[in-house]
């Protein structure tokens, strides 16, 4: 477990937590506990405040606190330990909050999970449920499908892009599973066998994949720690004209590099002269975690120069990746070929989860305040980490975004992570995110677990590091070390 995460929750700090109580209190505080508990505001395995103290900082009967720490116990948030009090718990354990495919450790032998960069889900996730469900009945006479997306969101989201100096259309919006979804379906739409397609590296890995997965051949261009090697994305797009262009100018995965204006704009000229069509990943766009105007969105670039853009967003990165909401926006002439494409994979996104997302986007800006607020506290607490024991390790402090992108001394990241892997720390080695290979000395490590969590990982790397440091295996083949390849 976490060494710093402190062992006593306060009457004080739930008392902030539950806020006002609705009748009957004892279902409403523990009702309230239940949803901070699994959110993660307070953590699991602490001690609760004693029913007295509960009583007097609340200002609720003994009774309450009584009942209403029985039901926290029945519904498995909570287990007396006879003469130490009553502490937090998840029911079924944390292996409720991993999936195979991610983490080969799925049980408790686990101790931090970094192989994906997303954050638990904030505060106010659970409420926009219940109001979708009470939404529900509405919609419940017509037959359910919307490939291509509940009108309200729609227009939602549609507002945003026109906010943001993209004016757009409710209709130009398709509400799709997550971001990846609507990349998958921009490979199907756009890509035939053969075609060529620009990607970063480093770069996602799972779009990289999408594309390939279309037939595509894949033209990369670097991503370093100063950004875009714009000279050679010009070059590529004149001399091989890519059919599709994919790009993350938004604190990109994995190096948390923002693109600038200038660089917007060139890039897009060089994409709209070779007719290439830029498909845009803003998965992290809003997750700024400094005080700064951000660029306008590339696509506004790329209309800007005559070219053709489709841009893809998500909910999974700033809301909470269980929402599997994302979406794309497309220029009205790609329509067509991007529900056409869509109806080969799906028929549209749950309504339930669409309505959640309605209520979310409502009210977007205290939830965004604390998810950054979190982020940089994780941030620094993870970079300061690192420096002080990892003092050889060289990354940029990213100005938004998920995770560092660490340089190692020497090219071992993949015999690096497999040692940290026996020691209970999932995380990605830089190799994950290169599809043709290479990026042997970095390693991803995201901020987005509690300070407690990152602090550990970085316990587990000091003590990995100097175990495979200097291993010749990596520099010669990555193929040699098992490299976890499924991330998000
Ligand atoms: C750049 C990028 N695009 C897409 C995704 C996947 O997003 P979603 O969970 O919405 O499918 C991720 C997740 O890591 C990402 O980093």
């Amino acid at each position: 477990m976490p060494t710093s995460v402190s062992r006593v929750v306060t009457a004080s700090r739930v008392a902030e937590v539950v806020g006002t109580l609705t009748r009957p209190a004892y279902a409403s505080l523990a009702d309230a506990l239940r949803l901070a508990i699994g959110d993660g505001r307070i953590p699991v395995d602490v001690r609760l405040p004693s029913e007295r103290e509960l009583c007097e900082r609340l200002g609720v009967s003994r009774t309450t606190a009584t009942r209403a720490y029985a039901l926290l116990t029945e519904q498995g948030y909570a287990a007396a330990r006879r003469g130490a009090g009553t502490f937090t718990r998840i029911p079924g354990g944390r292996a409720r909050t991993l999936d195979r495919a991610l983490t080969t450790r799925v049980g408790d032998d686990l101790a931090v999970d970094l192989n994906c960069a997303a954050s638990s889900a904030p505060p106010g996730l659970a409420a926009a449920y219940q109001a979708a469900v009470a939404d529900l009945p509405a919609y419940l006479s017509g037959h359910g499908y919307y490939p291509a997306g509940l009108p309200e969101l729609q227009r939602l989201l549609a507002e945003g892009y026109t906010q943001r100096g993209l004016p757009t259309a409710a209709g130009q919006m398709i509400v799709t599973p997550g971001a990846q979804t609507a990349t998958a379906i921009a490979a199907r739409a756009l890509v035939r066998p053969g075609d060529r397609v620009l990607v970063e590296v480093p770069g996602y890995p799972n779009a990289a994949a999408a594309f390939a997965g279309a037939g595509a051949r894949l033209s990369p261009v670097p991503v370093g720690p100063q950004g875009w090697d714009l000279d050679l994305l010009e070059s590529t797009a004149r001399r091989l004209r890519p059919k599709v262009a994919y790009l993350v100018p938004d604190f990109h995965n994995p190096t948390g590099q923002l693109m600038s204006e200038e660089q917007r704009a060139r890039a897009a000229r060089a994409l709209a002269d070779a007719r290439t069509v830029v498909v845009v990943d803003e998965s992290h766009q809003q997750l700024a975690l400094a005080d700064r105007q951000m660029p306008r969105p590339l696509a506004a670039h790329v209309a800007a120069a005559g070219g053709t853009a489709l841009t893809v967003g998500a909910a999974s990165k700033v809301l909470w990746g269980g929402l599997r909401m994302g979406w794309t926006r497309v220029d009205p002439d790609l329509a067509e070929a991007f529900t056409r494409a869509r109806l080969t994979l799906d028929l549209g996104t749950p309504v339930l989860e669409q309505l959640a997302l309605v209520h979310l986007l409502g009210d977007l800006a205290p939830t965004l305040a604390f998810h950054r607020e979190r982020l940089r506290e994780q941030r620094d607490a993870l970079a300061d980490a690192l420096r002080e024991q990892l003092p050889d390790w060289d990354f940029e402090l990213p100005q938004g975004g998920l995770a560092l992108w660490c340089r190692l001394p020497t090219p071992n990241a993949a015999a690096l992570t497999e040692e940290a892997e026996r020691r209970g720390l999932a995380v990605a080695a830089g190799p994950v995110f290169a599809p043709q290979g290479g990026l042997a000395a970095w390693v991803r490590v995201p901020y987005t677990r509690p300070v407690g969590e990152l602090r550990r990982a970085v316990e587990i790397l000091a003590e990995a590091w100097p175990i495979v440091r200097g291993e010749g295996l990596d520099a010669t083949s990555t193929a040699r070390r098992r490299v976890r390849s499924i991330v998000a």
